[in-house]
C-alpha cells in the first residue's frame, strides 16, 4: 500500500514576544518560576498589527509551496483548521486561497477547501481528512495543503492568559511523503464535555483545572482504542512522543499518564517492581477510592524512577523546544512539538528513517486521538529548511502596555488601529475590511 503522510512543512510565528518571566510576573506579582518551571513557558507569540490567522497560515503555505516548487495545480484541497476564525460561513481557506492566488498565475478553483472545527484537536483531523482523500484514490495525483492556524487569546486576567500563543503550521499531505508515513490504526477518546468553549464568544469561558482532568481522561480512553485498533505502545517502540501542548506543564503530567499506561504488563514494570512495585491492578482493592490513593502513590514513585526519568528526557522533552518560546497555538500545538522533536533529531544527528513517532492530540470539548508515524527518508532535509528558530529570535518583545494594545488590536469586538511593530517584508498583510465586512489582505513586498 501506498505510505500518505507530511511531505513537507512551514511553520510562522506571530512577530510579536511577551516575555512571561521578565515582563509579565512583576506587573502580575507572580513568581517567575511560576512560567518557567510550573507552567514551562518562557515567551508566548503574538499577531503583529498586520497579521491575523489569515496571514500566518497564507505565509506559511506560501513558503512551503515556493520551496517544493509546487503551483496551485498541484494541490487538491486546502483544509484549515482553526478556531479562531472571524466568520461562521465563509472559510479562513478561501481567505488563503485568495492571498494565494495574488502571487501564482494559476488558481485554486478545481481545490476543494474547508475549515475543520474541534478545538486544538482540528488539525490532526484534518490531517486525517486528506489522509482519506488520498487513500480513497480521489485525489488525482494531487497533494492536500493542511493550514493549522489560531490566535490563542483569552480574557485579560484569566488563568488561561499565561499561555496564549499565536501562529500557523502548514503541512504538505502527499503519497510517498518526505517526512511521516501516519499509521492506519488510530484510537479515539470522545466525550460531550464543557471545560472550555466559546459559546459566539472570542475568548474562551474555561474550567482551567477540570480541562486537565478531561485532557488526561481523554487520552487514556485514545490510547487504549489504539491498543484496541492493534497499534503498538511499548515506550521502546517509540523515539518521541509528540502530544498537544497548550503548555509544557501539561504533557509533564500526560506523560507520566502514558508511561505508567504503556509500561504495564511489560518487561519495564518487572524491572521495576524490585523498586517500587507492580502497578495496583482496580480488581485487588475493594473500591475505587483505595485504588486511586494507591494509584497516587504508585505515579509519585514512578516519577523519580531512573527508567521514568531517561524516557521523559528522551522522548517527551525535545517535543517543548517551540512550544516553551511561543506558547499555545492550539490547532499547530501537536505540529510543532512533532517539528521541534525532529528539529532535536537533525542536531543530535539521529538516524531516524524509519523510527516510530506515538502522537497524542487533543481538542477540548473533548477529544483525544492517537496515531503512530514513521519517519521517513528526505525527513532531515525538511525538517532543515525551517526557519522557526530565528523567527522566535527575531519577534518584537513587547512591553506590557504594548502587550494590551496587541490583545484589543485582535480582539474582534473591539476594531482597534495600532501602527505596526515591524516592517512586512515578502509577506501577506491584512489591509482592512471591505464592503461585506470582509477581510483584506495584500502582498507586500
Ligand atoms: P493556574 O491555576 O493559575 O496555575 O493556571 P497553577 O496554580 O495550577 O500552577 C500551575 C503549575 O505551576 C502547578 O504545577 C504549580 O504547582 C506550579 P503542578 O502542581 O500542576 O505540577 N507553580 C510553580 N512552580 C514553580 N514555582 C512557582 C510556582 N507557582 C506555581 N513559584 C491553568 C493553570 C491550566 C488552570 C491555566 O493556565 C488555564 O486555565 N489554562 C487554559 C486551559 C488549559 O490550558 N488547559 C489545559 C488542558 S485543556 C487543552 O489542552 C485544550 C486547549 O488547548 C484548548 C483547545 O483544545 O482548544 C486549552
Amino acid at each position: 500500500m501506498t505510505a500518505v503522510g507530511i511531505d513537507a512543512v512551514e511553520i510562522w510565528t506571530g512577530k510579536l514576544k511577551l516575555d512571561l518571566p521578565e515582563t509579565v510576573a512583576p506587573i502580575k506579582d507572580k513568581d517567575p518560576d511560576y512560567y518557567t518551571k510550573g507552567l514551562g513557558l518562557y515567551a508566548s507569540s503574538f499577531p503583529d498589527a498586520h497579521e491575523d490567522i489569515v496571514t500566518m497560515g497564507a505565509n506559511a503555505a506560501y513558503r512551503l509551496m515556493e520551496r517544493k516548487g509546487l503551483t496551485p495545480d498541484d494541490i487538491g484541497r486546502i483544509d484549515v483548521a482553526t478556531e479562531s476564525a472571524f466568520d461562521n460561513s465563509k472559510p479562513v481557506s478561501t481567505y488563503i486561497a485568495g492571498c494565494l492566488e495574488q502571487v501564482y498565475d494559476e488558481d485554486f478553483h478545481h481545490a476543494n477547501k474547508g475549515e475543520r472545527k474541534f478545538a486544538c484537536i482540528a488539525g490532526t483531523q484534518s490531517l486525517d481528512d486528506a489522509y482519506n482523500w488520498i487513500k480513497a484514490g480521489r485525489n488525482r495525483g494531487r497533494s492536500a495543503l493542511v493550514v493549522a492556524t489560531d490566535t490563542a487569546l483569552y480574557a485579560r486576567g484569566d488563568p488561561g492568559e499565561a499561555t496564549q500563543g499565536a501562529g500557523a503550521v502548514a503541512m504538505l499531505i502527499s503519497e510517498d511523503p518526505s517526512i511521516v508515513e501516519l499509521s492506519t490504526e488510530q484510537g479515539y477518546g470522545s466525550a460531550d464535555e464543557t471545560d472550555f468553549l466559546k459559546p459566539n464568544q472570542q475568548f474562551p469561558s474555561v474550567d482551567g483545572k477540570r480541562s486537565m482532568q478531561v485532557y488526561l481522561a481523554r487520552m487514556r480512553e485514545a490510547l487504549e482504542d489504539f491498543e484496541n485498533a492493534g497499534g503498538e505502545t511499548h515506550p521502546d517502540d517509540y523515539v518521541f512522543g509528540p502530544y498537544h501542548t497548550p503548555f509544557p506543564g501539561m504533557v509533564r503530567k500526560a506523560g507520566l499518564f502514558a508511561f505508567r499506561h504503556t509500561i504495564r504488563d511489560t518487561d519495564i514494570e518487572d524491572e521495576l517492581a524490585a523498586k517500587i512495585g507492580r502497578q495496583p491492578r482496580e480488581d485487588e482493592y475493594d473500591d475505587r477510592e483505595a485504588y486511586e490513593e494507591a494509584i497516587r502513590a504508585y505515579m509519585d514513585d514512578l516519577k523519580s524512577t531512573e527508567q521514568y526519568r531517561e524516557w521523559y528526557a528522551n522522548t517527551i522533552e525535545p517535543t517543548l523546544g517551540i512550544s516553551r518560546e511561543v506558547g499555545n497555538w492550539y490547532t499547530g500545538s501537536v505540529h510543532i512539538a512533532r517539528a521541534s522533536a525532529l528539529q532535536y533529531a537533525v542536531e543530535n544527528d539521529m538516524g531516524m528513517v524509519g523510527k516510530k513517532l506515538l502522537v497524542g492530540s487533543y481538542g477540548s470539548g473533548a477529544q483525544a486521538e492517537i496515531h503512530a508515524e514513521t519517519v521517513q527518508d528526505g525527513w532531515d532535509e525538511e525538517i532543515t529548511q525551517l526557519s522557526i528558530d530565528e523567527q522566535i529570535r527575531n519577534r518584537h518583545n513587547l512591553t506590557y502596555e504594548e502587550y494590551e494594545l496587541v490583545h484589543d488590536r485582535h480582539n474582534h469586538d473591539k476594531r482597534v488601529e495600532l501602527d505596526d511593530f515591524t516592517e512586512p517584508e515578502n509577506e501577506f498583510v491584512f489591509t482592512g475590511r471591505g464592503e461585506m465586512d470582509e477581510r483584506t489582505y495584500e502582498y507586500v513586498e
